[in-house]
């Protein structure tokens, strides 16, 4: 289980650019379970992602993955439980080492190793069989270098790799936006099976709402930093749920509005006064 408690984090704090992006932002998310997370841009979807990878310090609050707080942990040490896949195809993989260097690479992931002992070759079947279960004919291509794949067999690369030393959660930041319809289906689908398979937690971003209804468990909204929808796939169509969006969206902008509306007469009561 994952439970996210009162996670706060401001960029540029005390300055003129100041953003609060959130402010005590609590979830929880079930064992095996696959949560869309949608949201307009500039939401905080991804600054979501990066404060439960690592890469961003929260200002406060904890990410329990198990009893284990994340946020005492550093990126490196996260890397064994966490997998993630962006949206660029060339940010997962290693472009300059070939396929079997990166799964392997992958294999090794949390443990310390140097270049020279990268491969092992008593891992080499295992990478294989992993490969084919993508059908993509990745295993006939081990040493090819990554830079000579396509988006969508990269793609494929970058999602066995985050997820065949199987992570306590795994975070899909958009990971088929990149690619053409018929590949983002392609990876989609492959993504789906490897997931119920492995039983494996995932939180996806998405802003594909036929996606997130196709293949999602729940589905959470996001809006400036506050969760504002929380539902269950089989509870809406894709019409209702493009509605429903559009008009979260609006309340937001309603509010904000407000907000700044207040602040103004504010500023010009401390004027007068
Ligand atoms: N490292 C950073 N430094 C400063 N500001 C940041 C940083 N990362 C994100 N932000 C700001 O935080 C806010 C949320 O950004 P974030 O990237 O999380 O949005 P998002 O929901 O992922 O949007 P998108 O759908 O466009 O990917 C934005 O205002 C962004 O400018
Ligand atoms: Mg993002």
């Amino acid at each position: 289980m994952l439970t996210i408690k009162n996670l706060s984090k401001t960029f540029y704090k005390g300055m003129d650019e100041e953003n609060q992006v959130f402010d005590n932002f609590s979830l929880e998310v079930e064992e095996s379970k696959c949560v869309a997370i949608l949201g307009p841009n500039g939401c905080g979807k991804s600054t979501l992602f990066n404060m439960i990878s690592g890469s961003l310090d929260p200002d406060g609050g904890e990410i329990l993955l198990g009893d284990v707080d994340l946020v005492k942990l550093s990126e490196d040490e996260r890397a064994i439980d966490t997998g993630k896949v962006n949206q660029d195809p060339s940010k997962g993989v290693c472009q300059n080492l070939n396929i079997l260097e990166n799964m392997s690479m992958a294999l090794k992931k949390g443990h310390k190793f140097t270049f020279k002992r990268l491969i092992d070759k008593k891992n080499n079947q295992e990478i294989i069989e992993k490969l084919k279960s993508l059908d993509l004919g990745l295993e006939k291509k081990l040493k090819t270098q990554v830079k000579f794949l396509s988006g969508g067999q990269r793609q494929s690369l970058s999602l066995l790799m985050a997820t065949v030393k199987k992570p306590k959660i795994l975070l899909l930041d958009e990971h088929t936006a990149a690619l053409d319809p018929k590949t983002s289906k392609l990876i989609m689908d492959k993504t789906n099976d490897l997931i119920k398979k492995e039983k494996i937690t995932t939180l996806m971003i998405t802003h594909n709402l036929k996606n997130a209804i196709e293949y999602a468990d729940r589905i959470i909204m996001l809006n400036k930093g506050k969760i504002v929808l929380d539902i269950l796939p089989s509870e809406v169509t894709e019409e209702e749920l493009t509605r429903i969006y559009n008009e979260k969206i609006e309340e937001g902008n309603g509010m904000e509005a407000e907000k700044s509306a207040s602040l103004g007469n504010l500023r010009k009561v401390e004027k007068i006064a």
